[in-house]
């Protein structure tokens, strides 16, 4: 737990990379939920995280660990490990230590996207991450990405997403947003109608937010140009995120000007958010009014993601 936030690193699925950011044998040196990470691509093309440091003498092995097959070859003394982080050789050894062993975190590619499952007491995952169709359609555009790294936690991003006044006083929506939301397990829904500001002047849009957790939400755009957008938002440690939106277009909606400007309107939108997020602070008992959205149902279902 952080100072400033009185609750925990959630759990969920999170990106940690892109998948054409980890080729066949490549090995990354990640640090998200607070802990140091190994994340490597096997010649199989499986993907395997692993906590970082090797149970012999303590080497980082995302710094000079090499793949070999399935296997990361520590760089200290070329102990090797499997994707599920056993120890499966030690060269210089007649016989592997049985319980030499790095801790494995469940990891998925998909959507073009490699997931880490966190959970804050090691806990199995207990939802999948949604196959995004339109991601790996001819029809659509290869996925345009941008990135930040935003000092503050996953429930503020998300409370951003319920927080209807702010559409329109920070964002410069003309009025403030009607929308439905929906709360179903670890699912969270909202429909909303949105003016959009574009080259056209401004646009009637419809927007449906599929949130699944607190760190991949799927957002879909219609009624200007078909836009899917995936955002995730990885915790670093209790009070630091990076934060990424992949944005693909139906191929048919390009060159209007209309697709770039609907990238460019939720990117614009994220610039103003994050000075609000990064310099605020978390109130357990905010003083709401009757024009505020359903902030106190979103705060009982974030809450689910604690241990
Ligand atoms: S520290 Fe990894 S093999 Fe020795
Ligand atoms: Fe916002």
């Amino acid at each position: 737990m952080s100072e400033r936030f009185p609750f925990s690193i959630p759990h969920g699925w999170f990106q940690i990379a892109y998948g054409d950011e980890l080729g066949t044998g490549d090995v990354l040196s990640l640090h998200y939920f607070d802990r140091d990470l190994v994340l490597f691509r096997a010649e199989s093309g499986e993907v395997a995280l692993l906590d970082a440091f090797c149970p012999h003498l303590g080497a980082h092995l995302g710094h000079g660990g090499v793949v070999d097959g399935d296997r990361i070859r520590c760089p200290f003394h070329a102990w090797e490990f499997d994707t599920r982080g056993v120890c499966r050789k030690v060269p210089y050894a007649k016989k592997v230590p049985p319980k030499a062993k790095v801790a494995p975190w469940h990891c998925v590619e998909r959507n073009q996207i490699i997931w880490a499952w966190h959970h804050g007491k090691g806990a199995s995952p207990t939802w999948e991450i949604p196959e995004v169709t339109e991601v790996s359609s001819d029809d659509w555009t290869a996925l345009d990405r941008h990135s930040w790294t935003v000092r503050t936690h996953n429930q503020e991003i998300g409370e951003n997403a319920v927080d209807r006044a702010h559409f329109r006083y920070v964002h410069g929506a003309t009025k403030v947003p009607e929308s439905e939301l929906q709360l179903d397990g670890h699912i969270r829904r909202a429909v909303q109608h949105l003016d959009m500001h574009t080259p056209r002047g401004e646009v009637k849009g419809k927007i449906t937010v599929e949130a699944h957790g607190m760190g991949c939400t799927i957002t879909r755009f219609t009624g200007i140009c078909e836009t899917v957008l995936l955002l995730s938002h990885t915790p670093i440690d209790g009070g630091s995120v990076d934060s990424r939106f992949s944005f693909t277009q139906r191929r048919a909606d390009q060159g209007s000007g209309v697709a770039a400007a609907v990238i460019n309107e939720v990117v614009r939108q994220m610039d103003q958010d994050i000075p609000i997020w990064e310099h605020k602070e978390y109130l357990p008992k905010p003083m709401l009014c009757d024009g505020d959205g359903p902030i106190a149902e979103y705060r009982k279902w974030a809450s689910q993601f604690y241990c």
